[in-house]
């Protein structure tokens, strides 16, 4: 089934899987599979547009984290794609295994602070596809002016957890990583990748799809196409420090594994068309 509401579009299926992606952002704010929330969302997120929504999975583009020179030195962290209101383009398929709908973010979307501070002429058409065991989430990036821009994209997926201090991820072993916490650069070691204390790791060209484990069983595997990158982030207790993040322990349940193009740019020529998909399986 879809649903338009007023901000935001329901999906079902008649198995009874279920999502939900609000028009601010095109953020997914809920995937229901088994009658249980799959999705990491704050309490205290604001849904209103007013800011980028805590939780779910917001996108970044064109730029991850914040810049200090170049040409997305005028946006905000993480980019514009979080903050603007995108276009319904519709549903694109319905069956009773799979339903997908589409958004689309331009120029003219943007506020002309945006559009100043991102003077280039692109075209974005997000698709989410769920199925009965997956969440697919694809992002076409197209050049549509006449000259070349480098971009980031990122699924800032916050994944909802039994319990941070059962949980592990595995994948990344041998995989470089920069650790924005340590402001360090090193190699994984670790087959199983436990978080027990504050994360924030960007890693770099990751060859498989990713697992996330409770207590040694996965509940999440993510992977993807054309996105080589996985960021891992969990904030701890600094979570207290967040405005929007509730409750204040919430960091327990929560864990950040991000399918993205982030540890370099790509760039894109005129006319021409990126396209990146992220799988998570239960
Ligand atoms: C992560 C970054 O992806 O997003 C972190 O690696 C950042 O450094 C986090 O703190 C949340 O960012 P924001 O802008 O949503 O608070």
């Amino acid at each position: 089934g879809f649903v338009l509401e007023s901000d935001r579009v329901k999906l079902s299926l008649p198995t009874g899987e279920s999502a939900e992606i609000l028009l601010h952002g095109a953020t997914v704010i809920s995937w229901v599979v088994d009658g249980q929330e799959k999705l990491f969302l704050s309490e205290k997120a604001a849904l209103d547009g007013s800011k980028p929504v805590r939780g779910g999975i917001p996108l970044v583009f064109p730029v991850f984290g914040k810049s200090t020179e170049g040409p997305t030195a005028a946006l905000p962290q993480h980019g514009f794609a979080r903050l603007c209101k995108w276009e319904l383009l519709g549903r694109t398929s319905e069956a009773d295994t799979a339903i997908q709908v589409d958004f689309g973010l331009g120029p003219e979307n943007l506020t002309d602070d945006q559009r100043n501070q991102w003077p280039y002429e692109f075209g974005l058409i997000y698709s989410v596809n769920l199925s009965m065991s997956s969440l697919e989430t694809k992002m076409l990036v197209r050049n549509e002016g006449s000259e070349t821009f480098d971009f980031n994209v990122l699924f800032h997926t916050y994944f909802r957890i039994p319990d941070i201090n059962n949980l592990t991820i595995e994948g990344l072993k041998g995989t470089s990583y920069k650790c924005k916490v340590t402001k360090s650069e090193a190699v994984e070691e670790e087959v199983e990748l436990p978080v027990r204390s504050e994360v924030d790791r960007v890693y770099a060209g990751v060859p498989n799809a990713v697992q996330v484990k409770n207590g040694g069983e996965t509940i999440f595997k993510v992977g993807g196409t054309n996105l080589e990158d996985i960021v891992v982030w969990n904030p701890w207790e600094g979570a207290s420090k967040m405005a929007d993040f509730g409750p204040e322990d919430g960091y327990k349940n929560m864990i950040c594994v991000e399918a993205g193009a982030v540890s370099k740019w790509h760039s894109l020529e005129p006319q021409s068309v990126w396209e990146g998909s992220a799988v998570v399986n239960i």
